[in-house]
């Protein structure tokens, strides 16, 4: 019989083995726990990289302790998601309202975060104030509106999407809306950069839109759109890309996009980062893990691609909520109460596509 250690108790004594062995797997326990930890916990995500890194928020979610604490921790830039746009700012009656934008105006400079302003003309909006207005009124009103609002912001926003979503949803040539059959397709938006240059001349005025590393033909029409705008004389600053990312476009044709967009020598905004989990096709028999993965791989590559630009043309880096029950994609009728298209979870705890992202921005 081994000449072991009696117990000194009724319990089993610890071996010599087991008492040498015991140091080791505690260190091996705290770094899991300081792994698992950090993973919980991870360093803030604007004191990783050298550029603001934005989030979209809403006046509701300043009254949730959890989010304040999630957005003024990782996040230097703010959008307001919906709140400084024509359909809360200018009532049908054509009077003008501007609670919501300043509590959020006031909200970043309190807490040191930059305000980007979004959005001043979108095709979808303000169709009921402007509608029967003769060209001369209707182009007065136009003017008069960007003027407003540019100009209360003066000097509290660092830029705005001027127009948002110009592109033909195809890609195919412009979107007709009732600002470009009133004043004209290249007129109203030449026309709202030259009123927003007058309102706020240090605010970096983007011309921002969707799907442009999704679909080519769409991301090749914006940016002759921009090269037509800019030798018409409009004030572009900058050049919005939403990447709301398809996970099922080739590898590449996100990196594509930005190689391309940058030949302009513009400050570059990814202004609304997400990627949902959810495809298109009607009968999808991948696992949770094979898509996961292909969400990763394209943030991975959008970051990557961001990271790779001159500094001068790092605008901002800006993800289209916090949490995936935050997003735009889990309200409604959009909610499967599974999807999971943004850098954290419904806790807080960061999803695989933060880990996607910081590996992106630090390739
Ligand atoms: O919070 C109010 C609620 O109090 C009210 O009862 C309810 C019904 O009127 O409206 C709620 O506000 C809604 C808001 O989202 C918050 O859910 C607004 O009506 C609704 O219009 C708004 O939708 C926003 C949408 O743009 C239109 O402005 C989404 O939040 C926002 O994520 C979405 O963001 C757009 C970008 O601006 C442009 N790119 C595409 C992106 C996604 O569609």
């Amino acid at each position: 019989m081994s000449a072991r250690p009696l117990a000194t108790t009724t319990r089993c004594a610890p071996t010599r083995r087991a008492l040498f062995a015991a140091p080791l797997a505690l260190a091996a326990c705290r770094r899991d726990a300081v792994a698992q930890s950090s993973l919980a916990d991870p360093a803030p995500l604007k004191s990783r990289v050298p550029f603001p890194v934005g989030t979209c928020a809403m006046t509701g979610q300043l009254d949730d302790p959890r989010w304040v604490r999630l957005a003024t921790t990782h996040f230097s830039q703010l959008t307001p998601e919906w709140e400084m746009k024509m359909e809360y700012i200018l009532s049908d009656d054509g009077s003008y309202r501007f609670q919501a934008p300043d509590r959020l105006a006031t909200f970043c400079a309190t807490n040191g975060m930059r305000l980007h302003g979004h959005a001043l003309i979108w095709f979808s909006q303000g169709v009921k104030a402007f509608a029967g207005l003769d060209q001369a009124r209707f182009a007065a009103a136009y003017d008069h509106y960007i003027a407003t609002v540019a100009g209360r912001y003066r000097g509290r926003v660092a830029s705005w999407d001027v127009v948002n979503e110009a592109i033909a949803e195809d890609g195919n040539g412009l979107r007709d809306c009732h600002w470009s059959r009133a004043l004209g397709q290249d007129g109203y938006m030449i026309r709202a950069f030259e009123q927003a240059k007058l309102a706020d001349p240090g605010a970096v005025l983007f011309l921002n839109d969707y799907n442009l590393e999704n679909n080519p033909r769409k991301g090749a029409t914006f940016l002759r759109t921009v090269e037509r705008l800019l030798r018409a004389g409009a004030p572009i600053g900058g050049i919005g890309t939403q990447s709301h990312l398809d996970i099922d476009i080739p590898a590449g044709q996100t990196a594509a996009f930005m190689r391309d967009a940058a030949a302009f020598g513009l400050p570059i905004h990814v202004s609304e980062l997400d990627a949902s989990l959810n495809s298109e096709r009607r009968l999808d028999t991948r696992s949770p893990g094979q898509k996961l993965a292909r969400q990763q791989a394209r943030v991975t590559e959008l970051a990557q691609a961001f990271s790779d630009l001159p500094a001068a043309q790092r605008f901002a880096f800006t993800v289209w909520g916090i949490r995936d029950t935050d997003s735009w994609l889990r309200r409604g009728e959009r909610d499967d109460g599974r999807d999971s298209p943004l850098l954290f979870n419904a806790a807080g705890r960061p999803n695989p596509m933060f880990g996607a992202l910081a590996d992106g921005f630090q390739s």
